[in-house]
């Protein structure tokens, strides 16, 4: 019977081919320890998650590009050294969802989760979230607070907030904020923040946070997504090593969740009046009664949007917000 094959068959194929050099199918398959044909078959397996592998009949093969993999330990040592203990970092080369994983996690907050892959992402609104290999960060920190914070609907601004300042004390500015926590660059999406919670019995109040940023994403399918995307390559030029990605936007993460657990999303209201990109502008709201049109007028200390449609103001809980370009 045909198995599948394991990330773990897989790796060792990964990081030879990471330095982007032309390496001989009969090398790779000596030093594997596997069959030609076998090597051909780790081969399809990786270009089927998305990386882009060139062969050649002679050279054998390589990477379009040299990869820097996601690495836990690189990850956790770059954090402030007051995170260093409590954090636990973990990388998987390919999962389902690192947010599904970890829902499904027991005890051990704060934790985190990258993948360099994922077969089942998740965005909002039950969309799926494009997830190719070694392009982008996917990243979940799971938090728990012994009690629920105030104004807890307001998460998902707070979190916008934390990941567009880190990005900026990356030197790469000009990230905006389309609510509730989309990350736009110019007039294209830069990545999405997925954020999941529940109650325990205990009364504490766990959440999972999910990033998905594009970092240097190149010819996603048009059918994979539905909206203008851009990526950090294109749009900030020079990018960090997404190591180094990760490790400060969990910094900003993990200081903005001790802090709004303790004052709700108060401290973080003014940065996102600065980083709404629709704040004065028209804008159209899909709800699943229907749409609403009119003016962002920001947000309130719930979190909720505020669209003054003419004849009142509306609150808007949840929804898919665009902007009218005819304004
Ligand atoms: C959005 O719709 O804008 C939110 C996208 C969130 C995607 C990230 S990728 C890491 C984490 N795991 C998931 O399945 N989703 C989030």
């Amino acid at each position: 019977m045909a198995r599948s094959l394991s990330a773990a068959a897989l790796l060792p194929l990964l990081r030879t081919l990471a330095d982007g050099a032309w390496h001989s199918g009969a090398v790779l398959a000596r030093e594997a320890g596997i069959t030609r044909a076998a090597l051909a078959k780790r081969v399809r397996k990786l270009q089927q998650w998305g990386v882009a592998i060139e062969t050649q009949p002679g050279r054998g093969c390589r990477l379009a590009q040299p990869l820097e993999l996601l690495d836990a330990a690189r990850i956790r040592d770059a954090l402030p050294a007051a995170w260093r203990d409590p954090v636990t970092v973990r990388v998987l080369p390919s999962t389902d969802s690192t947010n599904s994983q970890l829902m499904a996690a027991g005890a051990g907050d704060p934790q985190v989760l990258l993948a360099e892959h994922q077969t089942a992402g998740r965005g909002r609104q039950g969309r799926a979230w494009h997830s190719p290999f070694g392009a982008n960060l996917y990243m979940s920190l799971a938090w728990t607070w012994p009690q629920w914070p105030a104004a807890v609907t307001a998460l998902p601004l707070a979190a916008g907030v934390a990941t567009a300042q880190a990005l900026a004390a990356l030197a790469l500015p000009g990230v905006r904020l389309k609510w509730p926590n989309d990350l736009w660059c110019g007039d294209a999406k830069l990545g999405g923040i997925l954020i999941e919670q529940r109650g325990e019995a205990s009364g504490a109040c766990r959440v999972v946070i999910g990033l998905g940023l594009n970092v240097a994403m190149r010819g996603a399918p048009a059918t994979a997504i539905d909206q203008p995307w851009t990526t950090l390559t294109d749009c900030a030029g020079t990018v960090p090593s997404r190591n180094a990605l990760a490790a400060r936007i969990l910094a900003h993460w993990l200081d903005m969740l001790e802090r709004f657990g303790a004052e709700g999303f108060a401290p973080f209201a003014s940065a996102f009046r600065e980083l709404d990109l629709t704040h004065g502008r028209a804008v159209t709201v899909r709800l699943p009664e229907g749409s609403v049109g009119g003016i962002a007028r920001g947000v309130d200390g719930t979190g909720a949007l505020l669209v003054d449609t003419g004849e009142a103001q509306r609150r808007i809980f949840s929804g898919d917000v665009s902007l009218r370009l005819a304004s």
